[in-house]
């Protein structure tokens, strides 16, 4: 018998190997894998080429409702390069997005209560059919608070700001290690204060640190607990 299809909910802090994650496991049970934070972080870039951004990195009040009826996102799997890339008005912009600068104004962004509604909206109508991983900040607690199983990952700052580090060196994008770690604390006070759907564990998520764990060590801890969601 074909096993019924759940959804996966992955949330946790900034750069503790989410998406990474979220990618394996959908391979493994053959779902689609959806980053919501790629949605805040083209919704930002949108911002940030409207010049709708302050010099304190904040945007400017009021503007970011008309901005959004002017937006359409759309995620497309590329076959050649084995990845789904958003595409912003028609733009492929999956690079684009992971910039520093992108990094420091998108918490801003995504504390707005508007821009949440239409990308919830959104993720909910991707999780309709069931069969995904999503990852973010509000999945087990906002998006899909029925999700079947709910992860909650997080890892300590110091290897977290090195992860990412490395991964914009590998990428040819300009960043210190400093900046990187202090962008990290920064969007997860941000996240984790911000009034619509801020960044906490769902009340039946299940923890886990990865901080000393390799991607495959993550994967073993994930099919016992998905064995033991699927059985009951
Ligand atoms: O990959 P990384 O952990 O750096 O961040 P991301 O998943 O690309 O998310 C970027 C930002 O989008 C976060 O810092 C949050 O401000 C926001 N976000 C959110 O508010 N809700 C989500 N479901 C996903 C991301």
């Amino acid at each position: 018998m074909e096993q019924k299809k759940i959804i996966v909910a992955l949330d946790g802090h900034s750069s503790c190997g989410k998406s990474t994650y979220a990618k394996r496991i959908a391979v493994e049970l053959g779902y689609s894998y959806i980053d919501s934070g790629a949605m805040y972080r083209a919704v930002t870039l949108a911002a940030m080429d409207a010049g709708l951004f302050g010099g304190t990195g904040e945007p400017l009040p009021g503007r970011i409702e008309e901005l959004l009826d002017r937006i359409e996102l759309q995620l497309r799997f590329n076959p050649e390069l084995r990845r789904t890339e958003i595409f912003l008005n028609g733009r492929m912009v999956e690079d684009l997005i992971r910039s520093m600068e992108v990094s420091s104004h998108v918490s801003y962004i995504a504390a707005i209560s508007p821009v949440r509604k239409k990308m919830v909206e959104y993720q909910r109508k991707l999780g309709e059919e069931k069969g995904i991983v999503m990852d973010g900040r509000d999945i087990g607690t906002v998006v899909f608070p029925d999700a079947e199983l709910k992860i909650f990952l997080t890892a300590s700052l110091e290897v977290r700001a090195e992860r990412r580090y490395k991964e914009l060196i590998e990428k040819g994008m300009p960043a210190s290690l400093d900046e990187v770690r202090a962008n990290l604390a920064k969007r997860d006070h941000i996240d984790s204060t911000r009034a619509d759907s801020p960044l906490k564990q769902a009340s039946d998520a299940i923890v886990l640190d990865n901080s000393d764990m390799t991607v495959e060590q993550q994967m073993e801890w994930f099919r016992k607990i998905y064995e033991k969601i699927t059985a009951g």
